[in-house]
């Protein structure tokens, strides 16, 4: 298993591009599978997720062409509309192929994705809006299976905001017979994405990014090109991992427009930041201070402070002067990384949500492993700054989400290098 060796110590300076978003990706490659048509998306990600997402498209009869950054998917024939264990289990986002089968399909039979590191995640909501819409659902043997001739259009109302189940209900509801409307729908730039993509291929999608998305069913969609927006957590972290160092970094191919809520944090934490937009061209840069302000956070749905970000920050905070109180409102088990962050020297109290921050003066390496994605990024950012040599360990996790993570550090001047044990 490969591991990263980071010394830390050096300010990070320079400018690097950042990636098509992960979390965009995944949703729009299932899309694909509404239409007989091909679907070409650019800007696509190479990480673990999108590989492992490529590998059940093509299990259930889609042709795919990848070339540099570009994917065309093509589901002219669904032969398998089944979605395994193995697969689902290893990455959740495979729940969003449910909505686009039953829609084109008829027939779905998904694994229910279990719990993980970071929480129980249910999928109930996906199940409910799919059943309001007409399909008949039952769950036997750890498996989703789902039936529709043709899904009807419906007034869902979700119980919490959910990303992947507003998606899931989305796409569903696109060749449905009449008008769905989601109330209470995630209002993340990801969704955004998806409907934007979506009615490119001919569906009738409204309201993306407030939360009442309505949908006017069409009988079929067509193929289309879309270009994925960039990643704004990838763009998060290494401004984070810039701030924690005193750096001064430049980020291309990304809008500050996606993360007002971390980058107000990032300035209250004492760092200067500056949006550059042009046609055809978007940046930001940001400097840093000699040592940040300690900033509190609390977690919450589009357009509040990304969970996706909070192991980020309690790595600033960890160092920091002063003390900060950080809560996690969305998922109920994702504090994982402050045990690892303690080794490393943090002075980190956890109660139930509520982590309580007070940064020290110094943090010194260890050898640390996370046990998800976000997490793991934590660890990095943390290893930046300690003192001697911090191996982060287990770093599948990154893969699935951060590209040529160590090489783009590393064109910022940090020490940074995978090893395999
Ligand atoms: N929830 C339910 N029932 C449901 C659906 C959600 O109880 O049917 C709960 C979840 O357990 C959680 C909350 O609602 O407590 C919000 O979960 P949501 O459904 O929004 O999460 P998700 O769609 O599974 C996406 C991202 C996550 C990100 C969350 C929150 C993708 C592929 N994943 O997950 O990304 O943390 O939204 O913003 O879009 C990551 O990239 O590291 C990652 C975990």
């Amino acid at each position: 298993m490969d591991k990263l060796v980071i010394t830390g110590g050096r300010r990070l300076q320079g400018e690097i591009a950042i990636s098509g978003a992960k979390n965009a990706a995944l949703p729009l490659m299932c899309a694909a599978l509404l239409t007989r048509e091909p679907v070409t998306l650019t800007n696509v990600p190479a990480l673990n997720d999108i590989r492992t997402m490529l590998k059940l498209l093509q299990q259930m009869g889609v042709r795919v062409a990848r070339e540099g950054d570009t994917v065309t998917l093509a589901a002219a024939q669904l032969d398998n509309p089944f979605a395994p264990y193995e697969l689902v289990k290893t990455m959740r986002a495979a729940i969003l192929v449910l909505g686009p089968l039953v829609a084109r399909h008829g027939e779905a039979r998904v694994s229910l994705p279990g719990g993980c590191a970071i929480g129980a995640r249910p999928v109930e909501q996906h199940i409910k809006g799919l059943a309001a819409m007409g399909a008949e659902i039952s769950v036997e043997h750890g498996y989703i299976h789902a039936h529709a001739t043709r899904l009807k259009g419906a007034r869902i109302f979700t119980d919490m905001v959910t990303v992947t189940g507003t998606e899931n209900l989305m796409m569903a509801a696109c060749l449905a017979q009449g008008e769905t409307v989601i109330e209470n729908a995630a209002r993340e730039p990801e969704v955004v994405d998806l409907a934007q993509c979506l009615n490119a291929m001919g569906a009738r999608v409204s309201g993306a990014g407030t939360d009442v998305i309505r949908i006017h069913g069409v009988e079929r969609l067509h193929g289309a090109t879309h270009r994925i927006m960039p990643d704004r957590i990838e763009t998060g972290t290494y401004l984070a991992a810039a701030a924690i160092t005193g750096g001064e970094v430049r980020l291309t191919g990304t809008s500050a427009g996606y993360l007002d809520a971390v980058i107000d944090k990032l300035m209250d934490a004492g760092c200067e930041i500056v949006s550059e937009k042009a046609l055809n061209h978007e940046a930001i840069h940001l400097r840093a201070p000699p040592r940040l302000k300690a900033v509190s956070i609390r977690t919450a749905p589009y357009p509040a402070f990304p969970t996706d970000m909070q192991a980020q920050f309690m790595a600033l905070n960890s160092v920091a002067e002063g003390t900060a109180v950080i809560r996690e409102t969305i998922f109920e088990n994702r504090f994982m990384h402050a045990v690892e962050l303690t080794r490393l020297g943090a002075d980190i109290r956890i109660d139930g949500n509520t982590a309580v921050v007070t940064g020290v003066d110094k943090l010194t390496g260890a050898t640390v492993m996370a046990t998800d994605l976000r997490a793991s990024a934590s660890l990095v950012i943390a290893g930046l700054v300690a003192e001697g040599e911090t191996v982060v360990d287990r770093i599948y996790h990154l893969d699935r989400g951060y590209e040529r993570l160590e090489e783009k550090l590393a064109a910022l001047g940090a020490l940074i290098r995978r090893v395999q044990s």
